[in-house]
């Protein structure tokens, strides 16, 4: 975990939030590489979740919602961990991590007795601050298709079974956030909210698992690190009849990324009666109205991220010396193509450089470089998984070429100026909608 944090931080892809001030505990920010995995996993989730089925429909509801919901959803009553507090050095603790110490495992202090603690962050809507304009933000996304059934049915009028989508941020003031960007309290979430017949929820919940766990490995986590768990009876959320987890093994532990819960029809029938509206759905055939059952595939794109990046984080031996590369897949790689100039102090290389980067630009993310000898140039790419580094020599300005150097392979190969989008974009493969 060491190597890849400080990878993250070297290299732009995560930062401490507020780092200036002394950070802010728990928080990070995505800087300009992270901020392009990111935007490449939450396109491969949009791809695989929305646009490559014809059964569900995208969506970005409010992160502020009227706080009914909330009551309905069972969140006021059943959202909260239990905890304890030091009352020496005020520390907090989650009971559960506790197991039988009656002290304080900082100080030795002496502990509260354990007591509930609601996870949701409250703020106020509008200038006045009382408990009349409380709202919470969301900790889950789920609940904004929830209220939205019938507004889709009624625009979009889809069968049984259909799904919502969306990616959103979730806030949770989690007692022990930790390991990275493993457990903050902002995150972000891709979640599906599948509608089904109750007698076919069984089946789509078998299905959902094997789509979901597929997805990761389609978008290259190793086999070995990735398992399902299914949940027992006793761990399961007040919603859910079953839950299965896919997780992955992380250097602190196999730990969840994703959930996926058969929620039967407790979201619909609580939003109905708490609203007074009929959230039944109409089935033509038969004749009937009735509360579809929810099967939920709801992942976190953080910790995806975090999985893909401790994944495809590898030290390799290289003739003079170790090289640190991220073997990311060729869709979530953030940069596909970096340009170069072998020699910076020749104007004409360095001109045709920038402008063979601008016109790669056009088609694909690219960069250009020009802030080191070219091994650093190689390396620094390598950190961050470019796939392809193109350098630009004195050769070039006389046979129009250019050196073509591949990340995983490290072979190079002289290309033709005149087909190298081409080029790139033919080794890119499938994969240009994130290109
Ligand atoms: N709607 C169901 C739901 O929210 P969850 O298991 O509480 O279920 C789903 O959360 C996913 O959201 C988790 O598998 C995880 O990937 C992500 N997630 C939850 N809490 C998180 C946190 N504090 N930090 C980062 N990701 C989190």
């Amino acid at each position: 975990m060491e190597k890849v944090i400080s990878l993250c931080k070297r290299r732009g892809l995560i930062f401490q939030s507020s780092e200036i001030y002394g950070g802010l505990s728990n928080t990070w920010d995505y800087g300009p590489f992270g901020v392009e995995l990111k935007n490449n996993l939450k396109r491969a989730w949009w791809k695989s979740s929305v646009y490559e089925r014809y059964d569900c429909f995208g969506m970005d509801s409010a992160i502020l919602m009227h706080p009914k919901v909330w009551e309905a959803s069972g969140h006021v009553k059943n959202f909260f961990d239990l905890k304890s507090d030091c009352l020496s050095c005020r520390k907090r603790f989650k009971t559960e991590n506790l197991g039988d110490k009656t002290k304080c495992p900082e100080c030795s202090g002496k502990l509260t007795e354990s007591r509930p603690f609601n996870l949701m962050f409250k703020t106020h809507q509008g200038p006045v601050e009382d408990t009349e304009n409380e709202l919470f933000l969301r900790p889950e996304t789920a609940q904004g298709m929830f209220v939205n059934f019938a507004n889709i049915l009624d625009s979009r009028h889809p069968k049984l079974p259909f799904g919502l989508a969306q990616i959103g941020k979730s806030f949770r003031n989690e007692i022990t956030p930790g390991n990275f960007t493993f457990r903050t309290r902002e995150f972000e979430q891709m979640e599906i909210e599948y509608f089904v017949n109750p007698s076919a929820a069984q089946e789509a919940y078998e299905e959902w698992v094997k789509t979901r766990y597929q997805w990761y490995i389609g978008l290259g986590i190793s086999k070995d690190n990735l398992r399902l768990r299914v949940h027992g009876k006793e761990e399961l959320a007040h919603y859910a009849l079953a839950c299965t987890d896919i997780e992955y093994k992380f250097p602190f532990g196999w730990s969840e990324l994703e959930g996926i819960a058969n929620r039967s029809d407790f979201d619909l029938k609580q939003h109905g009666e708490h609203s007074g509206k009929d959230l039944r759905y109409f089935d033509d055939a038969a004749k009937e109205r009735f509360y579809p059952y929810i099967i939920e595939p709801s992942a976190g794109a953080d910790r995806a991220l975090l999985a893909f990046l401790v994944d495809a984080y590898c030290e390799e031996k290289v003739k003079d010396g170790t090289r640190t590369v991220l073997k990311l897949n060729k869709e979530l790689a953030p940069v596909k193509a970096a340009v170069f100039p072998l020699l910076k102090n020749r104007p004409e290389i360095v001109e045709l450089a920038k402008k063979i980067a601008k016109e790669l630009k056009r088609s694909i993310v690219a960069t250009y470089d020009d802030t080191g000898a070219i091994g650093k140039l190689y390396r620094r790419q390598d950190e961050v998984g470019t796939l392809y580094c193109v350098t630009v020599d004195v050769q070039s300005l006389e046979d129009k070429q250019v050196t073509v150097r591949d990340r995983d392979t490290m072979q190079q190969e002289r290309v033709s100026l005149d087909r190298l989008k081409e080029y790139i974009i033919d080794k890119l493969g499938d994969n240009t909608l994130s290109i």
